[in-house]
């Protein structure tokens, strides 16, 4: 009912039962991208929110620009955002595309699955995501705001969120984490050996990097590389998606009662599968 949302409501939409930012997300882009036509050499990230997308989608771009000499974008491109017409553009955009999406497996256009197309999958503890959630939330206008971290936190939990339950997309990856044109990354793995983890990612691609090349793009992409950079272009927008880059952020945020409350919702879906030993934290 339209009526009993606050203005801050507003700011979100309800696409298939799941909330998404209104400024961004429309009925009729999420109805033109299910004919989305996916090429075999996209480079395709996806992500739930605050997991890594803008650190991996850098990567991949340095990649790109390193063994392609292609110039990487302006803006990093998350699929599902925009007017319906920007798949047009995509169509005409030289290869390889570097593309990134926050959609849920099941949301994801089935020409990527039908190409056979590499799809880079990165994740993150659920309690760093949650809290890196709540402060975008807070910073990003397109958002609404939430008073208390109490707040936000059942939201998280209940997947009242934009982009769903993290809880769902996590269920759904650990159900393809074998799958051949898969790799899942975690953001703790990334942030534990950037360089392995590039060179981990370019083998992936099938991408032949020298070790120097494989240093240059890790070098570029510390947090304090791309702080510095978007410093630089004074591009105050993109900083909300910088902001602490650390594992572990959450003992400032959790109670006690709250710890064992997400991590008993942890174990009923992801206790002893893959993806859930991957997220131990
Ligand atoms: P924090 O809020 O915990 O700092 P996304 O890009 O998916 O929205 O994720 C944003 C999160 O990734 C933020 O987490 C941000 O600081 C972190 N991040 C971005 N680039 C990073 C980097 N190069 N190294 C470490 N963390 C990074």
């Amino acid at each position: 009912d339209e009526s009993d949302k606050t203005p801050q409501d507003k700011k979100l939409t309800q696409i298939n039962g799941v909330l998404y930012p209104g400024i961004l997300c429309t009925e009729e882009t999420f109805k033109a991208l299910e004919s989305f036509e996916a090429r075999e050499d996209d480079l395709m990230l996806v992500s739930y929110p605050k997991c890594g997308t803008t650190w991996s989608l850098n990567l991949l771009n340095d990649m790109v620009q390193t063994i392609y000499n292609k110039d990487p974008p302006n803006m990093i491109q998350i699929l599902e955002f925009g007017a319906p017409d920007k798949y047009e553009k995509l169509n005409e955009e030289p290869a390889p595309r570097v593309l990134g999406t926050h959609l849920h497996y099941d949301n994801i256009p089935q020409s990527f699955f039908n190409k056979k197309v590499k799809l880079l999958v990165v994740f993150r503890n659920p309690k760093d995501t949650a809290v890196s959630f709540f402060h975008f939330y807070n910073k990003n206008p397109m958002l609404p705001n939430y008073s208390s971290w109490d707040t936000f936190f059942e939201d998280f939990i209940g997947g009242k969120v934009c982009w769903g339950s993290y809880f769902d997309h996590a269920l759904a990856w650990n159900q393809h984490i074998d799958d051949d044109d898969v790799l899942i990354m975690t953001f703790e793995e990334m942030k534990e050996d950037l360089e392995a983890a590039v060179k981990k990612i370019s083998e992936f691609y099938g991408f032949s990097m020298s070790d120097e090349q494989v240093h240059n793009v890790a070098e570029k992409g510390t947090f304090t590389a791309m702080k510095e950079k978007l410093n630089n272009i004074k591009n105050e927008f993109a900083q909300i998606f910088l902001r602490k880059g650390e594992v572990g952020d959450w003992k400032n945020h959790f109670s006690e009662a709250q710890s064992q409350e997400i991590d008993a919702k942890f174990e009923a879906c992801l206790a002893g599968t893959k993806l859930g030993d991957m997220l131990k934290y």
